[in-house]
This record gives C-alpha cells, structure tokens and sequence, in this order.
C-alpha cells in the first residue's frame, strides 16, 4: 500500500524534472541559434583546441586545398530519402595546420564517378564547427583501415589524414549550404558533395517524457485512490463481526 502511494509522487517528481530539463534545453538551443547568426570567424593559423567546445556552431570561413587522398566516406547517410554518404576531407589550410571538413551528401549512385575527388585549386568553405558525435550501441565501430566511418571520431579521423605531425589538427567543420532545392539537385546529379543546412540538430525529447512521468503520475494516483476506496469498503463490510 505505501509503496503504491508512493509512486504517484515518484513519477511526478520525475516529470517535474523533465520539465526543467526541457526549459533548460530550449534556453540552449535559442543560444545556439543566436550564436549561429553571428559573423563567420576566421580561423587561426594555429587553434587552440581547449576553446573548441566555446565555439560549436560557430560558424567559420577556411580557404585552402582538399587533400584528396585522405578523403573518408561517412556512412550511410540519408538526404531526403535519398540514399547516400557524407563526404569528409581534409583541409590544408594556407599558412595554417589542416583541419577536417564534411563536405556534405552525396547519393550513393554518383559515389563511384569519384566527381568530388576531382576538385583542384584553393577553396573557400563556410562551415560549422562541431565536436566529435557520440557513438550509440547499434554505431558499428569506424573501419579506417578500409576508409568506412560510421560516426564522426574526429581525433581518429585526424590520425588517419596524417595527424599532429603532418600538421593535422582534430578539427571538425561540417560546411554549410544554403542554396536552394534546385542547385542542391544539381550538385547531387553532380556527384558533387551538398553541405548540410545551418540549423541546430539537438534532441530534444524531453516533452514526450514529461508527458509520460505526468500521466504515469495520474493513472497510479487514480489507482490507488481506488485501492483506497476499496479498502475502506472492506473494512467497513467487516465492521460488524468486530462488534
Ligand atoms: C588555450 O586556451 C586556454 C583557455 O582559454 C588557455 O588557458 C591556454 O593558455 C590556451 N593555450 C594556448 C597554447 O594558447
Ligand atoms: C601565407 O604566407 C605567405 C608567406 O608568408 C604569404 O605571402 C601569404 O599571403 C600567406 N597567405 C595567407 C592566406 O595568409
């Protein structure tokens, strides 16, 4: 019985919770949206890697060559139900160590024309900075070797463009679109990588799990009103064989 009366509390202290969770992650992602309108930083030659996490969704301007024999596939990804990959090379920036750059999507019928390997010359990118992505169980482990990823291991992908002694930094800049639907068609019957859209991708499913502790809440409140209820009613049948 105490224990039945108690969780109607329990879950409601758990959906309170939630709540505040929910308020505290709309405050961030509202931050983080501001700090996506802010002017495109440019990097320096040398980046202080322990500012990094100040400075995710930053947006950042890099000039530099591709380096084209370390390009690493990101797999699989999907863009509008498109089947595909995303693209990630290294970035040897003039005056300035290399970092890595997702150059976005490409579908997976243009992969093998190899088109994005094609690319010479000095390049400006606009792009997004961001930290390595966390792994989740069903994330296969990364296949260097055989140049599959399946998640952004941004320090292993860094060893593998040649690491800290070819002048490689663990720096991850996913470069940014913001053409519209037909050029981005283009670039994909292309087989020429499209950036992702400047936007904040934080989960937030805190909603769904305040509204799960709340009703969880109401539904074991109800039920042991009615527990209650019919224990009095028990007892009050019993009443009499006491007189
Ligand atoms: C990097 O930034 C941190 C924090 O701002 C600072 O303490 C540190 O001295 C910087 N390191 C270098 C090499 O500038
Ligand atoms: C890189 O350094 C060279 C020589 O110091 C200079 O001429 C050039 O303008 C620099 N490039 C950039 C992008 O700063």
């Amino acid at each position: 019985m105490v224990v039945v009366g108690i969780i109607p509390f329990f879950t409601f202290a758990l959906g309170t919770w939630q709540l505040k969770r929910l308020k505290w992650k709309i405050g961030l992602i509202d931050e983080l949206e501001e700090k996506l309108q802010l002017a495109p930083l440019t990097l320096p030659g040398k980046i202080n890697l322990s500012v990094i996490p100040e400075f995710v969704y930053r947006r950042v301007v890099l000039k530099g060559k591709w380096d084209r024999d370390h390009a690493m596939i990101l797999m699989p990804r999907v863009r509008e139900g498109v089947h595909g990959v995303n693209i990630v090379m290294p970035l040897v920036r003039e005056n300035g160590s290399t970092v890595l750059v997702d150059r976005g999507f490409v579908s997976k019928e243009e992969l093998g024309s190899g088109a994005f390997l094609q690319e010479d010359g000095v390049v400006e990118v606009i792009g997004m900075l961001r930290t390595s992505q966390k792994r989740n169980s069903f994330t296969p482990a990364n296949q260097p070797e055989d140049g599959k990823w399946y998640w952004t291991d941004v320090e292993a992908m860094a060893n593998y463009a040649g690491g800290e002694k070819a002048g490689v930094q663990p720096v991850f800049v996913e470069q940014i679109f913001e053409g519209h639907a037909g050029e981005a068609n283009t670039l994909i019957e292309r087989g020429i990588p499209v950036g992702r859209p400047p936007t904040i991708d934080l989960r937030n499913s805190h909603l769904s799990y305040v509204i799960t502790w709340y009703a969880l809440s109401g539904v074991t409140a109800l039920m042991f009103a009615r527990l209650l209820v019919n224990k009095r009613r028990n007892a009050g049948k019993r009443m009499p064989r006491f007189k």
